[in-house]
This record gives structure tokens, sequence and C-alpha cells, in this order.
């Protein structure tokens, strides 16, 4: 077996996402959230595969990621795990199922590990959420955090806009990004914040810095697959970078499969019994 094979086969664990961080390579995360997705996304050689609540804007069509439920994480994450064989599964706490206190947070977390296989959770906040990290990590389920832009407080925000441009709220960000490093988490996902930040917070914690929206100076990126597939052709955030017009794609498929079933044009002789 090659090298180059034998590295691409080996099993993404949060212990290689760190030996990554330390010589320098990049990760790779996407989300998805079903089976074919999944299958496409771990073939192509992602390392990390984030089952995110953004679930609830592109797959349920709600406006925020409020609505989405633990059960509904829990069948899109376990459509997802039945559909890889090497990257890192990455399942978000929905709203509702972590911050009441760490018993719950708890709870819900081994729901997620138990029933869809997922490998390790994310949850958004920084020094609130320490004793939940904590008490997760005590059962064995690995953290990931999620600073800067956290959709799932989009109400205490009030916009989408730029977070942490302000010294005061840079240094709090700094301040949460060690504090869940301390309390053990494997990872933190950044969003939206300026570049300059995220790459003193990357340089600063020794865990890996997922960014999206937060630049080049951190240590890996993520993306919303339907964003970056141009499924969802609302969306254009100047984080983007579309690297498929599928909305397109997919709209002239059916136009044209309604043309041929309107003109008896499909199914033809050899398509057929
Ligand atoms: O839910 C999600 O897709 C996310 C990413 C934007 C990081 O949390």
């Amino acid at each position: 077996m090659s090298t180059a094979k034998s590295l691409k086969e080996k099993k993404v664990t949060t212990h290689v996402l760190q030996e990554m961080k330390s010589r320098g390579e990049k990760i790779s995360m996407l989300t998805s959230y079903d089976f074919s997705m999944a299958r496409i996304v771990d073939a192509a050689g992602i390392d990390v595969i984030l089952v995110g609540d953004s679930a609830s804007n592109v797959m349920a069509g709600h406006e925020t990621t409020l609505p989405i439920t633990l059960d509904q994480m829990i069948y899109h994450a376990s459509s997802v795990v039945r559909a890889v064989s090497r990257c890192l599964v990455v399942v978000d706490l929905p709203f509702g199922a972590y911050q009441g206190n760490s018993k719950e947070a708890l709870t819900s977390s081994i729901r997620i590990m138990k029933e869809s296989g997922g490998h390790a959770v994310k949850m958004e906040g920084g020094e609130e959420i320490i004793e939940s990290v904590e008490r997760i990590l005590s059962a064995g389920i690995p953290v990931m955090g999620h600073l800067g832009l956290t959709p799932q407080s989009i109400y205490k925000f009030g916009t989408y806009a730029v977070r942490a441009k302000v010294e005061a709220e840079a240094e709090k960000l700094m301040e949460d990004a060690i504090a869940l490093e301390e309390a053990g988490c494997f990872a933190i996902v950044l969003e939206k914040i300026p570049f300059e930040l995220a790459k003193k917070v990357a340089e600063r914690v020794h865990i890996p810095v997922i960014g999206i929206g937060a630049g080049n100076g951190v240590d890996g990126q993520v993306l919303v697959i339907h964003d970056m597939l141009g499924i969802n052709n609302e969306f254009s955030p100047r984080f983007l970078r579309r690297y498929n017009d599928l909305y397109s794609g997919i709209k002239h498929s059916v136009e044209q499969y309604i043309t041929d079933v309107k003109s008896t044009d499909f199914p033809n002789e050899k398509e057929q019994y």
C-alpha cells in the first residue's frame, strides 16, 4: 500500500487533528446532514464532517438554528455516521439541549453518542459552558467549542454581523478560547471574526482552531456544504467561496425531465421492460 493511500485511509481522530496542527497541515471540515451527501464528502477525503445545527436552516427551512431538536440532530447524525469510513463526525448540541445545566448537557451528549454513533459533540459558548464541557469530557466524550458569531444566540446579538471587532469583545473571546482549551476541548470553531484575532487565537492555544469567516491564519476551515456547492443560492457572505452552482444544475435537470415526460420522450424503448 502506498504511503499516500494509507494516509488517506487512516481514520481521523481528535489525536490526528492535533498532530495536523503540530505539523502545520490544514484541517478540512464541511457540514453534512444525510447519508448520500456524507458518503461523497467522506470519499473525497474530508477530515471532519460537522452535523451542524445549520440543518435547521438548509434542511428544514427555518430562519434560525433554534427550532431543531435533539431527536432531529440524532436522526441527521446517524444517517451521516452510516455513510462514512474515514472522517471524524462531530455533532452539534442543539439549542435547548445543554444550556439548562451541566447534567442536561451530559445527558444530551450521551444520547448523541449512543443513538447516532457520532464521534464528538460541538457546543456554542465560552466561560458559561465550562462546567458542562468538563462534565461531558469526564464521560469520555470529546467536545469542540464554538466562539465568535454563535447563531444559537442570534436574538441576543440581533444581527449576523462580524463579531469581536471591538477590543473588549476580542479580549473576552481570547479568554474564552483559553478557558475552552484548559477545560479540555479538542478544537474550537471561530465564526465570523476579524482574521487577525482568529490568527492570534490559533497561535495562543495548542488545540486546532477551525475558522468560518475567520481568515487564513487558523488551523482549518469549515463551510456549510449547501452554501459551498451553490445549492443554497440566496446566501452570499464575503467569506463564502462557491465551488459549484448546483441550484442551477439541479433546476435545469428537473426542467429537462419535465419536458421529456410531457413530450413522451422519457422513457424510451431502452428504458422499459
Ligand atoms: O451548524 C453549523 O453549520 C455550524 C458551522 C457554521 C460551523 O456550526
